[in-house]
């Protein structure tokens, strides 16, 4: 399954749902959280249902955000989309593996009910949304088997803190946010799941999210949340490695490859150790066919 570029869409709204299909994103997250109003709630359940039923049609993944489990909804969302064609589940505000494990819990007897495979729906976290959370980042090592990708929010985080900001006059994140983000990161790494970087707000400023998107790329992130599918192209770029990137990663594969008994080895006047080696085995695999 491809994480490159992950597609917000409001779990109530048909037309955006068509048109995120042929938007170029790997992944839809079908959302049924905080893009829903209260009234909207159940409506939404059963049109997002009705989606999945589709998911042999369309050519992205299906994952669904679903509500945090403190607010007593998520064992219903989970009854109404654990069927057919579901790839994923987006836990939101998340505070530790416990909260993987509950839902796994959920998510083992809704497969079976469904006559799905055991463990077929992955979850993808959003691991910073609380004050709490940012002190369990080490608990999702080792992963649960379900575990595939985390990514962070800012704005649930800065909301339950009553920060009156979080980023600065120039867009940059404010530290405590930044802290949020690397710790993401680190505990992405250490979990060995795909890290996945958040939204860009401002979705008509393509030139800043190819900015952000470098940034990001160069950081260790592999993909990128999209909430509009104009964002969709820049991200899925930017997190595909360049033909310079493929070029290089193949000439420090064969160098390697040809002298198997070297740990240290010098191509074109630049020393290359391990790991560059395990770096470009890693662009080789995210490149994919182009490799
Ligand atoms: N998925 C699918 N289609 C989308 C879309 C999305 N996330 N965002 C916008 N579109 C569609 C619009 O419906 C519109 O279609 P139309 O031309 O048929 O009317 C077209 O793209 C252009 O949209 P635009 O006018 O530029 O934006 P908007 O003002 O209609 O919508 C948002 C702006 C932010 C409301 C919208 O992008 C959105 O709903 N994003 C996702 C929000 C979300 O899920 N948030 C939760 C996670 S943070
Ligand atoms: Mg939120």
């Amino acid at each position: 399954m491809r994480l490159r570029s992950l597609l917000f869409v409001p779990g109530d709204s048909e037309k955006k749902f068509v048109r995120a299909c042929t938007s170029g994103a790997d992944v839809l997250i079908l959302d049924l959280e905080d893009a829903v109003a209260p009234s909207m709630k159940d409506a939404a359940r059963a049109l997002v249902a009705g989606w999945i039923d589709r998911a042999d049609e369309v050519s992205p993944a299906l994952f669904v955000r679903v509500n945090p489990l403190d607010t007593g909804l998520t064992e219903g969302d989970l009854a109404a989309v654990v069927r057919p064609g579901l790839a994923g589940i987006l836990a939101p505000k998340v505070n530790g593996t416990q909260d993987v494990a509950a839902l796994a819990a959920l998510l083992d007897r809704l497969e079976a009910d469904a006559s799905m495979a055991a463990g077929s729906v992955r979850i993808m976290i959003v691991a910073t949304e609380t004050p709490l959370a940012m002190f369990h980042l080490g608990s999702y090592t080792p992963p649960h088997p379900r575990l595939v990708a985390m990514t962070w929010g800012a704005e649930d985080l800065a909301a339950a803190l009553g920060a009156t900001a979080n980023k600065e006059a120039d867009g940059a994140w404010t530290f405590p946010y930044q802290v949020a983000r690397a710790q993401c990161l680190f505990a992405a790494g250490a979990a060995e799941v795909f890290p996945v970087d958040t939204l860009y707000a401002d979705f008509r400023d393509t030139a800043g999210l190819e900015t952000d998107c470098r940034r990001a790329r160069r950081d260790g992130f592999l993909g990128r949340i999209a909430i509009h599918p104009d964002q969709v192209e820049t991200i899925n770029r930017c997190f595909s490695p360049s033909d310079e990137d493929i070029a290089e990663a193949r000439k420090i594969a064969a160098a390697f490859a040809a002298q198997p008994e070297l740990g240290t080895i010098g191509i074109d006047g630049k020393m290359y150790d391990i790991p560059h080696l395990k770096a470009a085995h890693k662009v080789l695999a995210a490149a994919g066919d182009r490799a």
